[in-house]
């Protein structure tokens, strides 16, 4: 369980990201924010590409800074995002971003938290995105 205080200081750091975000080709803007089980908040934008396949998502972005700094116990993610940066809706995390966040999170635990722009925090539980996800536990020998 993160505080009400928690979830509003990390959906801000996301729409902080908004700003960050390189987003030339679809115009929708997209920040994360992610918080470690030891309090660090790694943060992230959407990046895309001319390629159009080599972009990638704010969560993931998000994510991979943290794993790649040693991080894989995740308490919750803030996401933002919206046309041209503005918020006018929740942004929910796309299929890809949730099964990355299966493959680190559990989904009875972990939070998603999302902004629906006039300035309410809904709140969902990875299982709830991603029921009958499949990870590392359907693998194991
Ligand atoms: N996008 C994200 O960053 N996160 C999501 O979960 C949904 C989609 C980005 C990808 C692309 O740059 C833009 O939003 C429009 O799809």
């Amino acid at each position: 369980m993160i505080s009400y205080d928690d979830e509003v200081k990390l959906y801000e750091t996301a729409v902080g990201m908004l700003q960050r975000s390189y987003a030339p080709y679809s115009g929708f803007h997209v920040g994360a924010a992610l918080l470690c089980a030891d309090g660090s908040i790694y943060s992230g934008c959407n990046i895309e590409n001319a390629a159009y396949g080599p972009s990638v998502c704010a969560e993931r972005v998000a994510i991979f800074k943290a794993v790649s700094e040693g991080k894989k116990d995740f308490k919750a993610i803030a996401i933002a995002g919206g046309p041209g940066g503005k918020v006018k809706d929740l942004c929910p995390p796309c299929g890809v971003c949730r099964q990355v966040m299966a493959e680190f999170c559990d989904p009875d635990e972990f939070v998603i938290i999302l902004g629906d722009g006039e300035g309410k925090l809904k709140e969902y539980r990875l299982g709830e995105l991603l029921p009958l996800g499949f990870s590392a536990r359907n693998i194991e020998q």
